[in-house]
């Protein structure tokens, strides 16, 4: 009676089953499948019995099958446990554990950094009277510099007759009063706020929630020297030796005068220049990363400090960018860090 195609495909698969079974030991392998009158030749053999419009399928079969016999047959050869002996000098293979997310990493470093020079990491409400994110920092109700921090507002029972609605803070800067207020406005204050932030922006170059710090020094006879003495300090040590800092120009309502702070790149060294041509990760050579200035009169009077008495400095900006970049990654889309995606994720 003629063969058929199931029948075969059931011979093979239990031929597959005793090839796992027996994979081990090259001269039994050989002896079983491969000799003379081995499983692979019987089967083949078998071919004959086959309707002639089955053989090539079946054909195929078996030959996938020789494959799949040879290649556990030459693993076997190099494999020196299955050749039956075992070297207890190999490496051993190293478990899958977890780790730290990289913007828990990045956060970790980045206190450290500042912790070393006397700053106290802090951490203030991510959800927020709207008073500390704006009042506070010079921006009165209605004033249009407020739209720039696109911000969401808590819909709550809570609203505070002096200090307004209640909102997802768009910025770590909420932390510079509070932080004036806990240490019962008396410097000298050295704090690094490291939180969550909101903002009603989501595409590839922004999530809705992303992190920031934010350095807040107020003392006697504090000048823009050592803000900038303090960004360089961080720049080395996050970016490596060589790696500089410089200060533009710009507007903010908390501080004057105000900056935007840029870091030297990693991966041109600065030079804006990569093997004779335009390096293609920066902007001739630097990166903008946030803002920074000395603390407006107004901001140390609404955290009760005399301005007359003492100035601070104060910048801050966001860890996903400041992490990314010491990477040399440009990230086609951020959103990538809170995806959940192991592949991506396990880089790091
Ligand atoms: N809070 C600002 C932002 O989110 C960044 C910033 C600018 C923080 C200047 C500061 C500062 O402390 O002094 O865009």
């Amino acid at each position: 009676m003629a063969g058929t195609l199931d029948q075969l495909q059931e011979k093979i698969a239990s031929a597959k089953n005793a090839l796992q079974k027996s994979a081990s030991n090259v001269a039994e392998l050989e002896k079983q499948f491969l000799a003379k009158h081995g499983t692979v030749n019987t089967l083949m053999a078998e071919l004959k019995t086959l309707a002639p419009e089955l053989r090539k399928e079946a054909g195929q079969l078996l030959n996938a099958f020789r494959q799949e016999v040879e290649h556990v047959v030459a693993g076997a050869k190099t494999s020196p446990a299955r050749a039956g002996w075992t070297d207890f000098t190999m490496p051993g293979i190293k478990p899958n554990t977890d780790h730290v997310h990289p913007v828990s990493q990045a956060m970790d470093e980045i206190t450290r950094i500042f912790e070393r020079i006397g700053f106290i990491r802090v951490r203030y409400p991510e959800v927020d009277w709207e008073w500390y994110p704006f009042d506070s920092l010079n921006m009165p109700k209605d004033h249009p510099a407020r739209d720039e921090w696109e911000t969401f507002v808590i819909d709550d029972p809570f609203r505070h007759f002096k200090l307004g609605k209640m909102v997802l803070t768009p910025h770590t800067s909420n932390g510079q009063v509070r932080e004036m207020e806990r240490l019962k406005s008396t410097p000298p204050i050295r704090m690094i706020n490291i939180a969550r932030c909101y903002r009603r922006q989501a595409d590839v170059t922004h999530t809705e929630m992303f992190h920031q710090f934010e350095g807040l020094v107020v003392d006697k006879g504090i000048t823009i020297q050592h803000l900038k003495g303090t960004i360089d300090h961080f720049a080395r040590e996050f970016y490596g030796p060589k790696a500089k800092s410089r200060i533009r120009p710009f507007h903010f309502m908390f501080t004057e005068p105000s900056f935007e702070v840029d870091f030297s790149c990693t991966i041109c060294d600065g030079t804006g220049r990569v093997n004779g041509e335009k390096c293609r990760f920066c902007k001739s050579g630097w990166h903008e990363v946030g803002g920074a200035g000395m603390v407006h009169p107004n901001v140390l009077k609404a955290g009760n400090i005399d301005p007359e008495k003492y100035t601070g400095f104060a910048f801050g900006w966001g860890i996903e960018r400041t992490y990314t970049l010491r990477k040399g990654l440009k990230l086609d889309d951020i959103r990538l860090l809170y995806s959940g995606d192991m592949r991506f994720l396990e880089q790091f």
